[in-house]
């Protein structure tokens, strides 16, 4: 996620600003930047790259001013290049603005906003909500209330600060389902995203609200509701240290990752879920949507575990829309040959957007004729910028080398195609809405499943001496099993393999003694009573089973040496939910046997060569 960083005191800022931004850069950013007050006049730095890189642009400039605003920014709308990078001013360039977040109504209020004559130079969200602002502060004259009343007409995910040639005085900040924090100095005041930018001056901190906004000056800080009304915060101490913030608290980036995805998943749908009308909005396919709607069969390529994505993917769209989909291995699409028909529409899904194969598969399908629509998390990536369209999965930076959000969030993504897809092929609005309904409860359904973690670590304990797994599932739980295997693989060493349950006994089924543990994924769905069969096959030669079984599943108990209990869900959404506990299983295998989680022998984030 992007990183925010501001400070009103009597010392010079931007060194403050700059090492701030350093602090935050652990999260991933695409770009940064500053705006300070300094002689009543606004003056903003700003640059794709590191922080280094805006350094290095501001050499030559004597920036000293006592207020300031900086942002690192990981691009959501609008490639991340220099223009795009925060801060945003208004028309008069006397307001300048950063953001994380995404302000899902910007298209609306653009319009309205440039009716009434704003000059618009980005591609931005965030730039609308500053000419908001200004509009605002020329009815109410006043910085605080122009903020919060512009917030009164923003739809989606916010933190901000906001400040003014006008009141050179103060730091207004906001926060809607983003992080802020304040941090209260002596005689100065600092905010961030993240408390790892502030406890090198304070350690007396209020932490924001959701829905509140705050007037920061040196000496006193003033919050309100964007209603209006004041708010007393108690004053906290930070007592951890700097390492522990940046992970936020967890031991390991997985860990946090892992946690984090009720939030990434809503991120992922934020806007494009349409409850009401049981379909989806997918602005990114919106120009490609008679390619989309004229396809015969769809091919999905990809690698590693968007490959799993993938797999998943084509049991969702060939059940919810009919339209038959392949799935290839990026690296094997790129070399034999693939027939690609007029009308096929080929989707690449990549978490980086800069997988050497994938990106290869992708050159080679353009080249064949057909439209080449991408899932891609970073923006600005080389397979996002090549591809005719698609859609961005929005899960954050992902720094864990063992990807976990990005492919609930993939799964997401590839939720809302099919949906969107299925209401376009004549699925009725209530069978929509019905499915819509799940889909929005699927965060919720990820909360409970993370209240397991003990029951999962006592799993790993009593498992960190296996030298083999094997993981099971049928239908869309194939690919679950696939995915689990991956991630125990990966960080911990431990030789894992999936397969689809039946096929056990064509093969595997020879490895199975009481040595061996075999995780079920068996949800109670239209195939349940013959995975129960597989799970007695391999008990009769006295496997040990591991079972991710539905809450209200009360045989399993009997059949299983260990029960983790996952909510239900529709059959499309089970591996969002069911993948959950198996990525904490292998982060707590590999943990038990001390490896290295976040970065594993011989792998790497982000695989560009062949
Ligand atoms: O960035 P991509 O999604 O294109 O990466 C594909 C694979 O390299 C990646 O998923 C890899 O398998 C991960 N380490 C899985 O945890």
């Amino acid at each position: 996620m992007c990183g925010i960083v501001g400070y009103i005191g009597p010392k010079n800022s931007l060194p403050i600003l700059l090492e701030g931004l350093r602090r935050l850069e652990y999260r991933g950013y695409d770009s940064a930047g500053v705006a300070l007050i300094h002689d009543g006049k606004l003056e903003v730095h700003k640059k794709a790259g590191k922080v280094a890189d805006l350094v290095a642009s501001m050499k030559g400039t004597h920036a000293s001013a006592q207020l300031g605003i900086g942002h690192t920014r990981w691009a959501t709308h609008g490639e991340p290049n220099d223009v795009n990078a925060h801060p945003h001013w208004d028309c008069k360039h006397e307001i300048a603005i950063i953001h994380n977040g995404i302000i899902e109504n910007y298209v609306a209020l653009k319009i309205k906003l440039q009716k009434d004559g704003h000059t618009i130079r980005t591609v931005t969200d965030t730039e609308i909500l500053v000419h908001l602002i200004e509009e605002m502060y020329k009815r109410s004259h006043d910085l605080f209330t122009a903020v919060r009343l512009a917030l009164l007409e923003v739809e989606g995910a916010y933190g901000i600060l906001v400040i003014s040639t006008k009141e050179p005085d103060r730091i207004i900040a906001a926060r809607k389902g983003s992080p802020l924090v304040i941090g209260i100095g002596d005689d100065e005041s600092l905010v961030a995203s993240d408390a790892a930018a502030l406890v090198d001056h304070t350690r007396q901190v209020i932490y924001l609200e959701d829905g509140q906004v705050a007037c920061l000056t040196a000496d006193s800080v003033t919050i309100k509701t964007i209603h209006d009304q004041e708010i007393i915060k108690q004053v906290e101490e930070i007592t951890f240290d700097l390492e522990q913030i940046e992970k936020g608290g967890y031991e390991h980036f997985m860990l946090k990752e892992i946690h984090e995805q009720p939030t990434s998943i809503l991120n992922s749908m934020r806007g494009r879920l349409l409850l009401q009308e049981g379909t989806a909005k997918l602005g990114g396919l919106e120009p490609v949507m008679d390619k989309l709607l004229a396809a015969k069969r769809f091919i999905i390529t990809a690698c590693g575990t968007s490959w799993h994505a993938a797999l998943a993917g084509k049991y969702m769209i060939e059940q919810l829309t009919g339209i038959p989909v392949e799935v290839d291995y990026a690296s094997e699409f790129r070399y034999r040959n693939p027939v690609v028909q007029p009308g096929d529409v080929v989707f690449v899904i990549s978490q980086s957007g800069e997988t050497a194969d994938t990106l290869a598969a992708l050159r080679e399908a353009q080249s064949k004729g057909a439209t080449v629509l991408g899932i891609v998390n970073v923006v600005g990536s080389t397979i996002a910028r090549a591809t005719d369209a698609g859609v961005f999965i929005h899960a954050g930076p992902e720094i864990g080398v063992a990807s976990t959000k990005a492919f609930t969030s993939q799964l997401s993504v590839l939720a809302l195609i099919s949906l969107l897809l299925a209401r376009h092929r004549g699925m009725s609005k209530e069978q929509g809405i019905t499915i819509a309904r799940d889909l929005q409860s699927v965060p919720e359904k990820i909360e409970k499943v993370l209240t397991q973690i003990d029951q999962i670590k006592y799993i790993a304990e009593e498992f960190k001496h296996a030298q083999n797994f094997i993981y099971l599932g049928r239908g869309i739980n194939f690919p679950t099993a696939l995915e689990g295997a991956l991630k125990l693989k990966e960080i911990s060493y431990i030789h894992a393999e999936g397969y689809p349950a039946a096929e056990m006994k064509h093969g595997p089924i020879a490895l199975i003694d009481e040595n061996m543990p075999v995780v079920f994924i068996v949800p109670k769905d239209a195939i349940y009573d013959k995975v129960l069969s597989n799970i007695q096959e391999v008990r009769a030669r006295k496997g040990r089973i591991i079972a991710i079984a539905n809450e209200d599943d009360t045989e399993i108990g009997n059949l299983s040496d260990f029960v983790v209990r996952v909510p239900r869900t529709l059959s499309y959404f089970g591996p969002i939910v069911n993948s959950i506990p198996l990525q904490l299983l292998a982060y707590y295998m590999a943990v038990a046997r001390g490896c290295n989680v976040d970065q594993p022998r011989n792998l790497a984030k982000s695989v560009t060569v062949e």
